[in-house]
């Protein structure tokens, strides 16, 4: 399956995609994941992308539509995919259109994780992230990892993100609204979405999900 995540920052998507890649046995491809590697390895596209990041604002849609195309070349992407973070406008929607359709393949589903704006800050606000690896995260009321500021996974120093302050988070939202929200419309037309409420516990959540992916590809 190739399925595309949407939701506001802090919806769980990060979180969700870990065990839906699992349970579907296909790659799960963030590109905040991807710019937050590249920013701590210290490359190029890294130190581009960090100005951005801070800021709250998307990373230019070149570089972006670039690194998520490489990507998706890879050979474990082959099978399916799925994409958390990506795209996060319509110019980018129809770049990742383009990029299937010259593969012969398309999207499956596109799944909305729909969250209350009061729930988003408490998340963003309790969360805490590997320094080694971004997709491992924490919560430390409703996640807490069982030593304090240690990884679970992989035993890496937890941290704040840097775009996690209230003020950033503030921006981020904005941006949601203002250049995400407008693909769930695009993908609508394509019959692809399907939206479920991300509220209560992580499995309740995960269960929800594959219960709607199944019915979209009914
Ligand atoms: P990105 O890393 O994609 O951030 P985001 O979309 O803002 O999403 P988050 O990672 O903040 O949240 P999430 O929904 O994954 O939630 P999580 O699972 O962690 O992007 C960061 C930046 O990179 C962007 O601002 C932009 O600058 C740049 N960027 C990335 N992609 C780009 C693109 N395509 N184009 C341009 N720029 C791009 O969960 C949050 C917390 O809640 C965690 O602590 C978790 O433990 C907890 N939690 C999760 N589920 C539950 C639950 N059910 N109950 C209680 N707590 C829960």
């Amino acid at each position: 399956m190739r399925i595309v995540l949407v939701g506001p920052p802090g919806a769980g998507k990060g979180t969700q995609a870990a065990y839906l890649a699992e349970n579907l046995s296909i790659p799960h491809i963030s590109t905040g994941d991807l710019f937050r590697a590249n920013i701590s390895q210290g490359t190029p596209l890294g130190r581009q992308a960090k100005e951005f990041m801070d800021a709250g604002e998307l990373v230019p849609d070149e570089v972006t539509i670039g690194m998520a195309k490489d990507r998706l070349e890879q050979p474990d992407a082959g099978n399916g995919c799925l994409l958390d973070g990506f795209p996060r406008n319509l110019t980018q929607a129809k770049a990742l259109d383009q990029i299937l359709e010259e593969k012969g393949i398309g999207l499956d589903a596109v799944l909305d994780l729909e969250v209350p704006e009061e729930e988003v800050v408490k998340r963003i606000a309790g969360r805490r992230t590997c320094r080694n690896n971004s997709a491992h995260t924490f919560h430390v009321e409703y996640k807490p990892p069982k030593a304090e500021g240690v990884c679970d996974e992989c035993g890496g120093e937890l941290y704040q993100r840097e775009d996690d302050s209230e003020e950033t988070v503030r921006k981020r939202l904005e941006v949601y609204h203002e250049q995400t929200e407008p693909i769930i419309d695009y993908y609508k037309t394509q019959g692809l979405v399907v939206t479920i409420p991300a509220l209560g516990k992580v499995a309740e959540v995960t269960q929800r999900a594959m219960e709607a992916l199944r019915q979209q590809a009914a």
